[in-house]
C-alpha cells in the first residue's frame, strides 16, 4: 500500500458500515424517539447513538490500531484503553446522524457522513442518505461518485444564476453572522437552502444540485467526507478567508470553484473578521 492510499479494503468497510446505519436510522425513523439535548436546541437521539455504536464497533473491529473521532463520544481501541505508543497516522471522523433535528421531527433528509484521513489529510469519504437511497463516495484522486455514476460540479458562474445552501449556529448567541451573510446571499442569488444536513449540502455541490455551500461553525464530522467530494468532483473547499481547507479548523466555504471569490467575497464584506469556534 503506497503511503496515502486507502488501507486495504477500507472503501468497501465504510460503504457497508453507512449502508448498515442508515437502515438502523430509516427502521427507527418512524418509531417513537428518545431525544436528549446537548445544548437549547442541539439534540441527540436514541438513533445517532445506535447508529454511531454500530459504526465505530465494526471499524474498531476491522482497523483496531486507527484512531477514530465520533460525534457521540466513539473512540478508537487504542485510545479508549489509554494504551501509550504512536498514535495510527489513519482517522475516521463519524457522523452517525448528520440532521438530527430534521430526524427528531421525522423530516426524512438526514444522512450517515464518514471520513477517513491520514495525518489530516482526507482520503476516503462515503456519505449515504437512507430516504433516497443515495450513496455518495469519494476517494482522493479517483473522483467522486453517487450510486457508481461520477460526479461533477457545475458550470455556473453568475451568483444570480446560483442556488447556495447553508447553515445555521445551534448557538443562538452567535447566529447574527450566519443571518447577516444569509440575507446578503438573498438578494444576490437564485436561491439559499437551509435543509439542515451539512454533508448532504457538501455533497449537492459536488453533485451539480448547488452551487456553493457555505458555513461555520462546523465540526470535523460535518464536513469531512462532504469536502473531499466536492474536491473530487473538481470543485473547491476553502476556510471562511479562501485559505486552505483544515479539516479541524471549524469553517468551510464549498463551490464550484467559478464561484469561489464572488462567495468569499460576498462573506468578507459581511464578518466581523473574528473566527468563531
Ligand atoms: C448539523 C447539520 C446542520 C448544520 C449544523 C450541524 P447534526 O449536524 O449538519 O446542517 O447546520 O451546523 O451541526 O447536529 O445534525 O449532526
Ligand atoms: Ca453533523
Ligand atoms: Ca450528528
Amino acid at each position: 500500500m503506497a503511503d496515502g492510499a486507502v488501507p486495504d479494503g477500507a472503501r468497501a468497510v465504510a460503504i457497508d458500515v453507512a449502508r448498515d446505519a442508515g437502515a438502523v436510522l430509516r427502521e427507527r425513523l418512524g418509531r417513537e424517539r428518545d431525544v436528549q439535548f446537548k445544548g437549547t436546541i442541539d439534540l441527540v437521539t436514541d438513533a445517532d447513538r445506535a447508529a454511531e455504536a454500530l459504526i465505530a464497533g465494526r471499524l474498531r473491529e476491522t482497523y483496531p490500531d486507527h484512531r477514530l473521532l465520533g460525534e457521540e463520544g466513539a473512540r478508537g481501541s487504542a485510545e479508549a484503553e489509554g494504551q501509550e505508543g504512536e498514535a495510527s497516522p489513519y482517522g475516521w471522523v463519524i457522523d452517525p446522524l448528520d440532521g438530527t433535528t430534521n430526524y427528531a421531527h421525522g423530516y426524512p433528509h438526514f444522512a450517515v457522513s464518514i471520513a477517513l484521513e491520514r495525518a489530516g489529510t482526507l482520503l476516503l469519504g462515503v456519505v449515504y442518505d437512507p430516504m433516497r437511497d443515495e450513496l455518495f463516495v469519494a476517494e482522493r484522486g479517483q473522483g467522486a461518485s453517487l450510486n457508481g455514476i461520477p460526479l461533477r460540479v457545475t458550470g455556473t458562474d453568475a451568483l444570480i444564476g446560483s442556488l447556495l445552501a447553508t447553515g445555521f449556529p445551534y448557538d443562538q448567541a452567535v447566529r447574527a453572522e450566519a443571518a447577516a451573510i444569509w440575507n446578503a446571499f438573498l438578494f444576490l442569488t437564485q436561491g439559499v437552502r437551509r435543509d439542515g444536513s451539512a454533508a448532504l449540502n457538501l455533497c449537492y455541490v459536488a453533485a451539480g444540485r448547488l452551487d456553493g455551500f457555505y458555513e461555520r461553525p462546523l465540526q470535523p464530522w460535518d464536513m469531512g467526507a462532504g469536502a473531499l467530494m466536492v474536491e473530487e468532483a473538481g470543485g473547491r473547499v476553502s476556510d471562511f478567508r479562501g485559505g486552505v481547507f483544515d479539516l479541524y479548523g471549524h469553517e468551510a466555504i464549498a463551490s464550484n470553484g467559478a464561484l469561489h471569490e464572488t462567495i468569499l467575497s460576498v462573506i468578507h464584506e459581511q464578518i466581523s473578521g473574528a473566527a468563531v469556534e
